[in-house]
């Protein structure tokens, strides 16, 4: 197999900077580019800064080279990988590629972080060198603390790219790889979006009719069901109003025709009010929630009714015996217990619709989500948690298709999709294969 010890990063925003900090820590000699090389400079420097420095030891930064596109592109010859981590475009990305295979060398390889834009749209009409050792490494941020790194192969990758890259990002950087298929948003961005979209929805028609509130959705949508502590509303107000906007705009033009998560891809208008008026979240100073640090050191943490549009004092709610698992949830004939069947089952049955379309098999969709979106158990292992006969009575009973993978399930006759510990999964074909490392 060959070996990456060179590497091109080209762009130095939040994710190239990211992508080259952890190389330079792991020994790799980085050659980091972008428009002009004092964004460069001034990336390199950050590195070493904060409370949780990408770099940690300064003498890491003279494994990084700085430069421009304009001045220091032929440099990228010497480069074993080279990562393109430039702007979210699919036009101004193709032109880079276009410019740097003729430079690169013979076997190396290119990648592209790109969250959104399927591969095949960036390698199409390419030369065939460069179908053969392109990929996707979609790394999720901040790149030194998610585990999380997606690798998606083209229609005509060398299976040789695949193991190098899988081997080097699990190896050498240590991130968790997930192989991805070269579809929408790849596995984490696909189920994660969808359940925070469909969520804002379901969550809404539960705020108007049932009178839960955001402090309650987001008590919810954490401990019980093993999602972190954010909930939902939280973790919006981090992403940010504008990244989930633009995120269900592209899911509006790149879903399948008949995917389900067609049905909710738009804010809700309350949500998109919010939007609108550039109230977006952490980043500008508020969004769902608002924190507020007093002179005398207390804070105070105000939640914005969506609904009657004011601030007012966050009350935050106590979870009820009935609230406290997947499994309590699903027997609680209250709002809240309502509220949770109609989001998780959506979302687990969305999910088991979409294998094997995005995942060769169910292993890599719960790792995507442990490691990507950082839920305790991934959706496979929450339906076998819950029992995947409850979903499949509830799917009977609603009159709807069966998902792909419980109707493997079922033809297996089998009860759930993992057994031993969780060291043998259920595959594709109806058969235990064993969970690789
Ligand atoms: N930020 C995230 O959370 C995240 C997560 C995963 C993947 N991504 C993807 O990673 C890539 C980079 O995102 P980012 O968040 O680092 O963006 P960013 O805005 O921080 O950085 C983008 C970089 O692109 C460069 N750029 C802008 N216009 C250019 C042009 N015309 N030609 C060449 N370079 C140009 C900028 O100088 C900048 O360095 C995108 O494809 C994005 O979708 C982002």
């Amino acid at each position: 197999m060959k070996e990456i010890r060179t590497v091109a990063v080209l762009g130095s925003g939040t994710m190239g900077t990211g992508i080259a900090g952890v190389c330079a820590n792991a020994g790799c000699e980085v050659l980091l580019l972008d428009m002009d090389q004092a964004a460069c400079d001034k990336a390199k420097q950050n590195l070493t800064a904060g409370r949780s420095p990408i770099v940690k030891d300064e003498a890491l930064l003279a494994n990084i080279k700085t430069g421009s596109f304009e001045n220091d592109l032929a440099a990228i010859a010497d480069a074993d990988w080279i990562c393109e981590a430039i702007i979210e475009n699919v036009d101004i990305k193709r032109s880079m590629f276009g410019k740097i295979e003729p430079i690169r060398k013979d076997g190396s390889i290119l990648t592209t972080n790109t969250s959104g834009i399927p591969l095949k749209d960036i390698y199409q009409g390419m030369p065939e060198r460069m179908q053969q050792d392109i990929a996707v490494t979609h790394f999720f941020n901040p790149v030194h603390i998610m585990k999380l790194v997606e690798l998606v192969p083209g229609e005509n990758t060398r299976p040789e790219v695949i193991e190098t890259l899988g081997h080097f990002l699990g190896t050498t950087l240590k991130k968790g790889v997930v192989y991805a298929k070269d579809t929408v948003n790849f596995i984490g961005n696909r189920i994660g979006c969808f359940w925070m979209l469909t969520g804002m929805n379901l969550a809404e028609k539960a705020m108007k009719n049932d009178g839960l509130t955001i402090e309650t959705v987001d008590a919810l949508m954490s401990t019980p069901v093993g999602f972190p502590a954010t909930g939902l509303y939280g973790l919006i107000d981090l992403i940010g109003l504008d990244v989930m906007y633009n995120v269900g705009k592209n899911l509006d033009i790149n879903l399948p025709a008949d995917d389900y998560g067609r049905k909710f891809t738009a804010l809700t208008d309350n949500v998109q009010k919010l939007h609108d008026q550039g109230q977006l979240g952490r980043k500008t100073g508020g969004g769902f929630y608002k924190l507020t640090r007093h002179d005398d050191g207390s804070k105070t943490m105000e939640v914005f009714d969506i609904t009657h549009h004011h601030w007012r004092d966050a009350k935050p709610h106590t979870l009820s015996d009935s609230e406290q698992s997947i499994n309590a949830l699903f027997s609680n004939d209250e709002p809240n217990g309502r509220f949770m069947q109609d989001i998780m089952a959506t979302t687990l049955c969305y999910t088991a619709d979409l294998v094997p379309d995005i995942s060769i098999d169910i292993v890599n969709v719960d790792r995507a989500m442990r490691w990507g979106f950082g839920w305790k158990k991934g959706p496979f292992e929450l339906i076998d948690e819950l029992g995947a006969k409850t979903l499949i009575d509830l799917v009977n009973s609603e009159g709807m298709g069966m998902p792909k993978m419980l109707q493997v399930m079922i033809d297996a006759d089998e009860s759930t999709f993992y057994r031993k510990n969780g060291e043998e999964h259920l595959g594709t074909d109806g058969n235990w294969h064993t969970v690789s490392a």
